[in-house]
C-alpha cells in the first residue's frame, strides 16, 4: 500500500491543468464566469466564447494580465455552426490545441405551455442542445485526430432530471436532451480516452436568473428559502464541480452527472 501511495500522484498535480487549454462557452458571465476563473487559475489557457463580446474580451484581458498569452475570447453565437467552427479554428491556431471543452452556454425563457411558440422551442433548442452538439463533435473530432485525451463537461441542470416548475417546459426539454446525449456521447468515446460528463446546478444567482426574475433579488432569496441548505448556489459552487470533472481528480469518470443543487433533488 505505502509503495503504490508514493507512486500516487500528489493533490496539487491533480488539481494542475497547467499546459492544458480550455474552452468555455458562455464563459464571460455566470456560471461561465466562475468555470473560466477556475480553469485558469488551475493553469489552464483558456477561450472564452460567448455572445457578450465586450464583456468576454474585458474578462480575458484581465486573466491574461495574470498570465500573458493565457486567456483570449471570442465572440460567438453557439447555435451558428460557422461562429462554433471560428472559436475551434482559433483557439488550436492561438494554443496548438484543445483538451477541455466546457458547453455552458444556455438561455431559460419563461413560457407557459400556451405561450411556447415553436419559434421559441427552437430556439431554445438551437443554444441548448445544437450549440452543446456542434462544439461537442468538432472538439472531439480534434481531440480523435490529435490523439489527446479530453474532458468534455456539459453544464446541465436539475432540469435534465427533475422539472423545478411550470413554464419551462422548452428548457426542461432541452436540459433533459443535453443529459441524454452526455451519456450516449461519453460511450462513444470513452474508448478514445475522452471522458464526458454533466453537472447539474440547482438554483444559482446569475445575471441571467436575475434578469428572469426582473432584477428582483427578494424574489430571488425567497426562493432559495426552499433548499435544504437553505440558500441559492453561486457560480463558484458550480465552477469546483467542473474544476473536479476537468483535472485528474476524476480521472475514471465519464457518462456521470455531479448535482450541485443545495440539497434540492431531495424534496
Ligand atoms: N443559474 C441557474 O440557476 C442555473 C441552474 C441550472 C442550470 N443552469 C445552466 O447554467 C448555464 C449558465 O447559466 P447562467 O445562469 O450563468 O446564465 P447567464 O445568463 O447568467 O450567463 C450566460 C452566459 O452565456 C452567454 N450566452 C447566452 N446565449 C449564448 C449563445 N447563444 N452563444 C454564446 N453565448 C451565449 C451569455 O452572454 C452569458 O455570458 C446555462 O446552461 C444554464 O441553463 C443555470
Amino acid at each position: 500500500m505505502s509503495t503504490q501511495l508514493e507512486t500516487l500522484p500528489t493533490l496539487r498535480e491533480l488539481l494542475s491543468i497547467e499546459g492544458k487549454t480550455a474552452v468555455v462557452t458562455g464563459g464571460a458571465k455566470g456560471i461561465g464566469e466562475a468555470i473560466t476563473r477556475r480553469l485558469h487559475e488551475a493553469g489552464a489557457n483558456v477561450m472564452i466564447a460567448d455572445l457578450d463580446a465586450e464583456t468576454a474580451s474585458r474578462l480575458a484581458s484581465e486573466l491574461d494580465g495574470g498570465r500573458p498569452g493565457s486567456a483570449v475570447a471570442q465572440a460567438c453565437d453557439v447555435s451558428d455552426s460557422s461562429q462554433v467552427r471560428a472559436v475551434i479554428e482559433a483557439t488550436v491556431e492561438r494554443f496548438e490545441g484543445i483538451d477541455i471543452l466546457v458547453n455552458n452556454a444556455g438561455i431559460f425563457p419563461f413560457a407557459s405551455l400556451e405561450e411556447l411558440d415553436v419559434e421559441l422551442l427552437d430556439r431554445v433548442y438551437a443554444t441548448n442542445v445544437r450549440g452543446v452538439h456542434m462544439f461537442t463533435q468538432l472538439v472531439a473530432a480534434h481531440l480523435k485526430a490529435e490523439r489527446r485525451p479530453g474532458r468534455i463537461v456539459n453544464v446541465c441542470s436539475i432540469d435534465s432530471l427533475h422539472p423545478s416548475g411550470a413554464g419551462l417546459a422548452a428548457y426542461d426539454a432541452s436540459k433533459h436532451a443535453v443529459w441524454g446525449y452526455t451519456k450516449t456521447v461519453a460511450l462513444e468515446l470513452a474508448e478514445y480516452d475522452i471522458a464526458v460528463n454533466g453537472v447539474a446546478p440547482g438554483g444559482i444567482s446569475t445575471p441571467g436568473v436575475a434578469a428572469m426574475a426582473g432584477s428582483n433579488t427578494d424574489e430571488i432569496r425567497a426562493a432559495g428559502s426552499g433548499v435544504p441548505m437553505g440558500r441559492w448556489g453561486e457560480p463558484d459552487d458550480i465552477a469546483k464541480a467542473v474544476l473536479f470533472l476537468a483535472t485528474d481528480l476524476s480521472t475514471y469518470m465519464t457518462g456521470s452527472m455531479v448535482v450541485v443543487d443545495g440539497g434540492k433533488l431531495l424534496q
